[in-house]
């Protein structure tokens, strides 16, 4: 009798973890109401709708058209100026409706120099970020736009640096951040400075800076376990020309598609349409596939490409 009421106790006490365990076990099938399967988040998972995008850059030729071409797909944007009356009237076109302007939250800061913004402030902007955008610059030779220590170094290596080490240390600590994907734009030539024509590009050491920002990038997004994206374009032609250089003197176009050369690491030397290079960054932030990656892109005469093609780029890149 002892024994019988011995093995049933035991019996209920192994069951019972199991019965608890079995409890809380879910089929691994998804009924017809429940979300599909891309909505299944990993640190890494691309942007979804209502996502908020920080973009330091928007100012700016490729920036313009990213953070408006997220707009209008209706994710939450948030740049990073350092005029806001400027870049409201650059972002937002007249027949705008409310929609997207309640979309556009603008932060009027100065990445480099006397009062730039401090670590706090830029924390605060990233805080809620489920993505980064970094597409700012300089000019690569001395001209008014290094003034206030503005130089290649300053914002290509320093503030992209600054930038990756806070986003990345907020996402440390997951009850409070949200971040998953960062991706930054730097240029063709990187690691070819020995090379023509990028020793002469790099005589002021702008390819330096923005290689040494890219390193700190994927440094900072490897601990945190956020994806990374490294987009070298080559030279920008197409509007909004906001260089000081041939492409606008002569208002380059580059051809009426937007068809696109890619290739895994720096191996590309030719032009890259402005708008080319966004859709290149949305995708970045859009596609499933888009995981660590960096790569070169230029322009071609070919239609562009379809998100599953950029899918299929994106899946050759991966190392
Ligand atoms: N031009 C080319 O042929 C070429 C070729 C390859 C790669 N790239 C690179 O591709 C990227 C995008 O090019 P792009 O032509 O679109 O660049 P861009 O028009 O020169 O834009 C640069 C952006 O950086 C911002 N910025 C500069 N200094 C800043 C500071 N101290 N604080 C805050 N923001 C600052 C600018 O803001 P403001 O409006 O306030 O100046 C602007 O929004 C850049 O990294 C560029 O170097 C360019």
């Amino acid at each position: 009798m002892n024994n019988l009421v011995l093995l049933t106790i035991a019996i209920l006490s192994l069951s019972s973890p199991f019965i608890q365990g079995f409890s809380s076990f879910q089929l691994p099938i998804r009924l017809p109401w429940d979300a599909p399967a891309t909505s299944f988040l990993t640190p890494k998972s691309p942007i979804r709708p209502n996502d908020k995008v920080v973009i330091f850059g928007a100012t700016g030729g490729v920036g313009q058209l990213v953070t408006k071409k997220l707009l209008l797909k209706g994710y939450k944007v948030c740049v990073v100026a350092r005029d806001e009356d400027k870049a409201r009237g650059l972002l937002l076109d007249e027949g705008d409706g409310d929609d997207i302007k309640s979309c556009l939250e603008v932060a009027q800061l100065n990445l480099v120099g006397d009062g730039k913004a401090s670590d706090e402030e830029l924390q605060e902007i990233m805080k809620d970020a489920n993505a980064i955008v970094i597409s700012v610059g300089t000019t690569a030779f001395p001209t008014t736009r290094w003034s206030n220590g503005n130089t290649p170094q300053a914002i290509d290596c320093d503030a992209v640096s600054r930038i990756a080490n806070l986003a990345t240390s907020i996402s440390n600590d997951v009850s409070k951040s949200s971040l998953r994907r960062i991706v930054l734009l730097t240029s063709v030539g990187v690691t070819r400075t020995n090379e023509m024509p990028f020793k002469i590009l790099n005589l002021f050491g702008v390819l330096d800076a923005k290689r040494s920002g890219e390193d700190a990038v994927k440094a900072a997004c490897g601990k945190a376990n956020v994806s990374y994206s490294i987009i070298r374009p080559g030279r920008l032609v197409g509007g909004p020309y906001t260089n000081l250089d041939l492409a606008k003197l002569f208002q380059i176009e580059g051809g009426a598609e937007n068809g696109v050369t890619l290739q895994y690491g720096d191996a590309l030397l030719g032009d890259c349409k402005r708008d080319a290079c966004a859709e290149g960054v949305v995708q970045a932030l859009e596609n499933e596939s888009c995981v660590d990656v960096e790569f070169s892109v230029i322009s071609n005469e070919e239609k562009a490409l379809s998100t599953g093609e950029w899918g299929e780029a994106f899946e050759g890149m991966r190392r």
